[in-house]
């Protein structure tokens, strides 16, 4: 067995456990953590919303952390492009850097395409019960082609750019994200005090 396969089946490896638990930290920070992930096509508005909510966050004394993709891909992602593996390799890091990020007690907001249902879900089961609240940022193709803020939409339609989310490559929406951002026409501060209210109403704040 090379060292690679020893690693992987942990036969090397020990689990340390800490001497300060997930709750401490939380508890003297005064807050309940969970990752809010926002999920959607590119120029849906996941990173507006994200920072507007973490704006929010910020003013009522909570301790976050935003996870941006474009942002990630220049540091920790950047030797990953945008193949299904490569995708699903982005979204598997997230998830881990995101299960460190709550075990320090922090909220954490995430906003990624992250196209694919079973990478999302995966990092749902690999967290407690209720921490991963997914915040589908459902804007129609249409609206987001019409944006299209960094000009990508046009590239991939005139066949520059491959592999673009929508138009060549897929998008697997949620079945049951717990936040479902559907009306084009809500403004971003309203959608973002709708994140809050069901944050408040389901005790996370
Ligand atoms: S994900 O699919 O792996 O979750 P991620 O959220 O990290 O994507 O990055 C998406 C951003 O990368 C887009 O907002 C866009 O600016 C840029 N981008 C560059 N190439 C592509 C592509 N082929 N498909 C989608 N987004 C792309």
């Amino acid at each position: 067995m090379g060292v690679q396969a020893l690693l992987k089946s942990n036969s090397l490896l020990q689990w340390h456990p800490h001497s300060v638990s997930k709750a401490e930290r939380a508890g003297l920070k005064s807050q309940r953590p969970c990752l809010l992930w926002f999920t959607g096509l590119s120029g849906s508005g996941k990173s507006t919303l994200a920072n507007r909510l973490e704006r929010r966050l910020w003013e009522m004394g909570k301790h976050t952390y935003l996870l941006d993709g474009d942002n990630i891909r220049h540091g920790l992602n950047r030797d990953l492009g945008f193949s299904d593996v490569d995708r699903r390799e982005n979204i598997r890091r997230i998830g881990e850097v995101a299960k460190l990020f709550i075990d320090s007690g922090l909220i954490v907001l995430a906003a990624f395409i992250s196209p694919f249902r079973q990478e999302r879900e995966q990092i749902r089961t690999q967290l407690d019960e209720g921490e991963f609240i997914e915040i589908f940022v459902d804007m129609p193709l249409p609206v987001c082609e019409a944006r299209d803020p960094k000009g990508l939409y046009r590239k991939a339609r005139r066949g520059e750019l491959r592999g673009f989310t929508g138009i060549d490559a897929p998008y697997e929406a949620p079945d049951a994200p717990e936040i479902h951002l559907s009306d084009p026409a809500a403004d971003e501060a309203e959608q973002t005090e709708m994140i809050l209210r069901y944050l408040k109403d389901n005790g996370y704040l």
